[in-house]
């Protein structure tokens, strides 16, 4: 039987993320094994920014729960991420566990390319900001293949499936997320390499903010179609990209040891400056 992890980014028990993956995972066929993690409930501290993960196969030097949660993402054959929108970006402890995957890195063979989906949710229509997009690059910097992404409004807990509503595309959720299809679902408006749907526009035409590809968009009698190649360079996607990253930032050690004395010197001339609040060592 295949495994599920649910990733879920809500502190509210039975909320409407909750309820959305349960549902979706139970429509799964033939039938999965869900696990849950609820992030909020796992002691989560923010990376601190040292590499020393990398020096050592993925062991960060932070004591907390991060591990259960990559491990769990290791052995799992799909993933469901799911979480609300707040002030128009995803819920914080989602990029704080993304922060923390560095230590990713060099167990991509574990990880690249399972099948992802991606839920956000938002109690108030057409408010969901750029929480899509900060999910979405949640599931690639993880390693995910995102299958397929999408938007639900409801905002009291359970609302989600008030009168029915929902059902139908928890069911197509379902049908996606191990569907043998190489290229995320391409809906109108979204980023047919990753799935997303935040752009910029630049002057060649647009970049998705999430996988950084480019490429122009067709205003067609449907809707916005978008043609995007991928970033040359891969970025955050594919196994070989994310042992290049691991290595290329390993190379800045190297880097960080020959300019050490001039960096030290720099920064210690604004060592006295300010004054810190709270019990900030200095
Ligand atoms: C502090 C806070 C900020 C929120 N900000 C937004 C927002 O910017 N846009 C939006 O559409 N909904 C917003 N919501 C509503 C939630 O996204 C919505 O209720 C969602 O269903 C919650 O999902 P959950 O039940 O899984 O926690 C906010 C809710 C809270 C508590």
């Amino acid at each position: 039987m295949r495994t599920v992890l649910g990733l879920i980014g809500s502190p509210r028990r039975l909320g409407n993320s909750e309820v959305l993956v349960k549902e979706i995972a139970a429509r799964i066929e033939p039938a999965v094994d869900l696990q849950l993690v609820r992030l909020t409930d796992l002691d989560l501290k923010p990376c601190r920014g040292c590499y020393q993960c990398l020096e050592k196969g993925g062991e960060c030097v932070i004591k907390d729960d991060v591990g259960q949660v990559f491990d769990a993402l290791c052995r799992a054959d799909g993933v469901i991420l799911a979480a609300p929108t707040y002030f128009l970006g995803a819920y914080g402890v989602v990029k704080t566990l993304v922060d923390r995957s560095n230590m990713l890195l060099p167990r991509a063979e574990e990880t690249d390319g399972k099948p992802a989906l991606v839920l956000t949710l938002a109690g108030v229509t057409g408010r969901d900001g750029r929480a899509p997009a900060d999910l979405c690059g949640a599931a690639l910097t993880l390693g995910l293949t995102i299958k397929a992404q999408r938007t639900v409004f409801a905002a009291l807990p359970g609302e989600v499936f008030l009168a029915g509503q929902n059902l139908d595309a928890a069911q197509e959720m379902a049908r996606a997320l191990f569907e043998p299809t190489a290229e995320p679902a391409a809906a109108l408006g979204t980023c047919p390499v990753c799935g997303a749907n935040a752009f910029a526009f630049i002057e060649a035409g647009v970049k998705c903010l999430v996988c950084q590809g480019r490429g122009q968009l067709e205003m067609t009698a449907d809707g916005p179609r978008l043609s995007i190649e991928a970033d040359a360079e891969g970025f955050l996607s594919g196994k070989e990209w994310r042992l290049r990253h691991a290595d290329w930032l390993l190379g800045m050690k190297a880097r960080f040891m020959e300019h050490k004395k001039e960096l030290k010197e720099i920064v210690l001339e604004y060592r006295h400056q300010g004054q810190w609040l709270g019990k900030q060592d200095q």
